[in-house]
């Protein structure tokens, strides 16, 4: 089922991709036509203000999205082992390929590793489960390899660690525990949903270099989502800037951060937080409030906070995502179609 024209080295491509809830007070346009791909063994980092739609991304392409939620138009393939691109929206939800490809292709590890873990379970019931559900071996095969998921994450007596409780866990080994279970059914991608917010700056550090270390050992890709510039600095190969629902501009990380060409990109990049800020802390704010999502801007949506927006052209026509240069893609009237400002 090849039906998309993919380079090669692309493992997942999300194409104008648009997921609404659809509430008695409104239409939340969430995602609202992003598009970007994720190169096999590569780390992609999504950035943008609280409420752009990241979360909804994710939650998209492991469809997951939760009622009144739905996606209404768009592609996501992946391309399996094999080469074979499927189509991730047209698979039922909860269908058994689906449920294979989460947690086994696709793992997923978010910010908060106390609600992914039940507080009724021992880390190890739920590493085993996972396991199981995706490998097939008995519980005590499963229990082995949950041990040594767990040290290769570095948890310290992984043997006696198994047994315990979540909440038994400091929030650094809690979330090594989580990346381990995502880990378990070695997936080709990783989607790391803001997988350090909750962490204290060291701990923060640790688990990024846990993420680079395990990517190098076994050549997952990773899609990571965060509101830290400095973490996508370090982390990423590409970058792809949201604004709401929609991806503004996208490129290699040196590109994005030496030469940003959207206007957003710019004022994000202005914003950048200092190393030691506190990590909790969401990226400062832009001049002019994020639009209501019920009420999206005519024409460009970044037109009314946008200090280079030319009248009459910014607020009525919708910029497209093109080319520009060889590496850059940018959403924004001031650039033509070779890239250079008009
Ligand atoms: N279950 C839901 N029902 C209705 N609206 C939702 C739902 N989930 C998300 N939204 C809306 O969709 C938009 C995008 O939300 P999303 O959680 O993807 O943002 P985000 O970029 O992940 O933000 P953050 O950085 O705060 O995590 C927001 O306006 C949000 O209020
Ligand atoms: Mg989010």
């Amino acid at each position: 089922m090849s039906t998309s024209e993919n380079s090669a080295d692309t493992l997942l491509s999300v194409r104008d991709v648009k997921t609404y809830f659809f509430q008695d007070e409104g239409t939340v346009k969430a995602v609202d036509g992003a598009s970007f791909d994720v190169k096999k063994g590569k780390t992609l980092g999504i950035v943008g203000e609280s409420g752009c739609g990241k979360s909804v991304t994710t939650q998209s392409i492991l469809r997951l999205v939760e009622k009144p939620g739905r996606i209404v138009h768009g592609e996501i393939f992946l391309r399996k082992e094999g080469g074979e691109e499927i189509d991730l929206v047209k698979l039922a939800p909860n269908g058994p390929e689906m449920r294979a490809i989460r947690g086994g292709e696709i793992g997923l590890v978010f910010q908060e590793p106390m609600t992914s873990f039940s507080p009724v379970h021992t880390i190890g019931g739920q590493i085993t489960e996972a396991i199981m559900l995706h490998k097939n071996v008995d519980k005590k095969e499963a229990r082995k390899i949950g041990i040594e998921a767990l040290r290769s994450v570095g948890i310290p007596k992984p043997e006696r660690r198994i047994d315990e409780y979540s909440f038994e866990l400091s929030g650094g080994l809690r979330q090594r525990a989580m990346i381990s279970v995502a880990l378990s059914c070695s997936p080709r991608l990783l989607i790391a949903d803001e997988p350090t917010t909750a962490l204290d700056v060291t701990t923060q550090a640790q688990i990024l270099d846990l993420l680079r270390r395990l990517q190098n050992e076994n050549g997952m890709a990773i899609m990571l989502i965060t509101h830290n510039l400095g973490v996508v600095a370090e982390m990423a190969d590409d970058v792809v800037v949201m604004y709401l629902g929609r991806v503004v501009e996208e490129g290699p990380v040196d590109d994005i951060f030496h030469n940003p060409l959207h206007p957003y990109t710019k004022a994000l990049l202005e914003s950048i937080p200092s190393i030691d800020s506190q990590p909790r802390v969401k990226l400062p704010t832009i001049s002019g409030a994020i639009p209501h999502p019920y009420n999206r801007p005519a024409g460009c949506p970044f037109h009314p906070r946008c200090a280079s927006r030319i009248e009459g052209r910014c607020d009525a026509g919708e910029p497209r995502l093109a080319a520009s240069g060889d590496r850059q893609k940018v959403s924004c009237f001031l650039y033509d179609s070779e890239g250079r400002k008009e």
